[in-house]
């Protein structure tokens, strides 16, 4: 019989859950055992793993957070934890890993594939910057999280006839702002994929709807762009509005995942764990135009993200 293992690595998003569950369901179905694996790899290195079984899932796929639990491990980014992995698998008898996480999590996914562990990635982050696949596990739940938050903090700013500045989650990606800020009706959507310039995207825009009698300003802003707080600062100083920075922090990573990631995450964790069965490794799943596809790891890192111009600009026109 073989003996797959399932791990949760980086970030958690809501959705992770679901993944996990239909990876354990899937394997006991196609007759093999699965061994759930805490802490990402940091579990892997040090054997923190417990067999599962039908009902050790139950109850879960409404869960946020990662009930496998997650880290960023240190040490298995080296050859040598990377070494010692693939021997913990040898002697539990682990042949294949599915990996819930991101770009980070799939760069050891593939260094344990080259070890001689089937691996599987699976994309689970709200930062939905994966590359090879058009959505990634948590992301919606997310921008669920903000819009609703952005909402609340929109009644106290229009009461005051103020402007939010909004701080959503994104170092690098600007998924989270763009789409929240559209179901908001953002004034300015600011992200770190596109250089903006404070006059122009900002003050000017402002001031432009101020002449046709708007008195309240939602700003998104992601946080790679800087600091919102010197930005509200900013802001009140240019425009003479009132303004305030909220930091949405952690909030938007947590809570029950909505249908749309529940649905994305049973699809791709029963595609990975059939992947496994058939000793396919080295493979990251994806969903593309609502087919769930898989590609290999190496050329799924390799492909480019684009925020879509076309959705920047269509908020832009509409937001005035
Ligand atoms: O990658 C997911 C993410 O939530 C990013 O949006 C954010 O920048 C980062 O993780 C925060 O990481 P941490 O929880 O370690 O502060």
């Amino acid at each position: 019989m073989k003996t797959i293992g399932v791990l949760t690595s980086g970030g958690d998003a809501p959705g992770m859950n679901a993944a996990v569950r239909a990876v354990v369901r899937t394997g006991l179905e196609n007759d093999m055992r699965v061994v759930g694996i805490y802490n990402g790899y940091e579990g892997l290195m040090s054997g923190d793993v417990a067999e599962m079984n039908l009902r050790s899932v139950s109850n879960i796929v409404q869960r946020g957070g990662t009930v496998l639990r997650t880290a960023r491990s240190m040490e298995f980014m080296t050859d040598r934890g990377q070494e010692k992995a693939a021997d913990m698998c040898h002697r539990l008898g682990i042949e294949g890993v599915v990996v819930i996480g991101g770009d980070g999590s799939f760069r050891g996914a593939q260094a344990l594939s080259r070890k001689g562990i089937n691996c599987v990635g699976i994309p689970g982050t709200i930062d939905n910057d994966i590359s090879c696949t058009d959505l990634t596990i948590g992301f919606d739940t997310a921008v669920n999280t903000v819009m609703q938050m952005v909402d609340m903090v929109r009644d106290t700013t229009e009461s005051h006839s103020r402007c939010s500045v909004i701080e959503v989650m994104g170092r690098k990606a600007g998924y989270i702002a763009l789409y929240s800020g559209i179901a908001v009706g953002a004034t300015s959507i600011l992200i770190p994929e596109f250089e903006y310039d404070f006059d122009i995207d900002v003050v000017e825009r402002m001031k432009k709807t101020i002449s046709t009698g708007k008195q309240h300003f939602i700003i998104i802003f992601a946080e790679g762009c800087g600091d919102a707080t010197e930005m509200a600062r900013q802001i009140e100083r240019e425009t003479g509005v009132e303004s305030r920075a909220t930091i949405l922090g952690h909030v938007q990573r947590g809570g029950s995942p909505t249908v749309n990631d529940r649905v994305l995450a049973s699809r791709m964790g029963n595609y990975a764990t059939r992947l496994l069965r058939d000793d396919c490794t080295s493979r990251v799943v994806a969903i593309k135009n609502d087919t769930i596809v898989d590609y290999d790891i190496e050329e799924a890192l390799q492909m480019e993200k684009e925020i879509d111009i076309d959705i920047y600009r269509m908020a832009h026109e509409i937001s005035i």
